[in-house]
């Protein structure tokens, strides 16, 4: 099971110990919490609770490095707009602050990526995204799975994501967490099919993907595919919900600590991704487990 593993920060903050358990629970896939770990807003930037901020398409508004732009955001003024890049960038250096504090040198591999703002309430949130109704379930976080990247294939390497609940009226973020990866896994890979030859190269040329994805890549959104049409599954009672109260900053490897998200409002978000290599224990990532389980190397 993953489970949810509570860091006291204030504690040894420095203990070499207290990083090292932090590092081997985050690889064992748990969720390392943080309650007391909050983010603030300046008072320009509290006008922004509240506001009607999105596009209507994409969940949530993103910094992205990479197409170095800022998207899912509304025909709003420039000064929001700035507003906003202000949030998601300090909050991006205060993650990367806090990750040092806490993991020392291992946070120094974590190469950061987008940055979200996350205001839209979760629960009976409309359906989002330009697909049609028979892909909705893809954009449906309330339904248990590991994170897998469409277009930007992460080829083997880790995402790794933290998250801070900065809701103002003192609302929690529920979660619900469940099943290690590997059973996870193993529930269905028999089911997955091979590649098609050409198949990679094809979605690239057609810029369904930003770069070819790897055989990983295809495992990765298959089982992600599979877990959420699974109702059996989701409806499986040892799966465990919990509340992330208002303040509290909590991390884990997405691709392998199984989640949900199923109430609340307003979420920063700092996504980072780490080189199998580069982990303490490799493995313990889902690129080792799934070669084990396949037999053959999958990047
Ligand atoms: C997710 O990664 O599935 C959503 C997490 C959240 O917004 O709390
Ligand atoms: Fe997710």
């Amino acid at each position: 099971m993953n489970e949810i593993a509570p860091f006291d920060i204030s504690e040894n903050r420095s203990s070499e110990e207290r990083r090292a358990a932090a590092v081997s629970a985050l690889e064992d896939g748990s969720v390392v919490l943080m309650e007391e770990l909050p983010f603030a807003f300046t008072a320009d930037e509290e006008a922004l609770y509240g506001a009607s901020l999105g596009d209507g398409v994409q969940k949530n508004i993103t910094l992205d490095p990479y197409l170095g732009k800022l998207s899912g955001l509304s025909n709003v003024p420039a000064e929001t707009k700035s507003l906003i890049e202000g949030i998601l960038g300090r909050y991006k250096d205060t993650a990367q602050g806090w990750l040092q504090d806490i993991l020392g040198d291992y946070a120094q591999n974590l190469e950061p990526h987008r940055t979200t703002y996350r205001p839209v309430e979760i629960a009976g949130r409309k359906k989002i995204g330009k697909v049609g109704d028979d892909k909705a379930f893809r954009f449906d976080d309330s339904l248990l799975h590991p994170d897998a990247f469409k277009r930007r294939p992460i080829k083997g390497n880790r995402i790794f994501r933290i998250f801070t609940n900065i809701n103002p009226t003192g609302k929690p973020r529920t979660w619900k967490v469940g099943h290690g990866f590997e059973a996870f896994a193993s529930r269905y890979l028999n089911g997955i099919r091979d590649p098609h030859l050409g198949e990679f190269a094809f979605l690239n040329m057609t810029r369904q993907t930003h770069w070819p994805r790897t055989h990983y890549d295809h495992i990765m959104l298959n089982l992600h595919d599979m877990g959420k049409r699974d109702a059996a599954f989701q409806n499986d009672p040892e799966h465990v919900e919990f509340n992330f109260p208002a303040g509290a900053t909590w991390f884990c490897f997405t691709d392998q600590a199984l989640h949900a998200a199923l109430e609340g409002a307003y979420c920063l978000e700092q996504t980072f991704e780490l080189r199998v290599g580069q982990m303490a224990a490799p493995e313990k990532s889902p690129l080792k487990v799934l070669e084990r389980l396949k037999g053959h190397a999958l990047v």
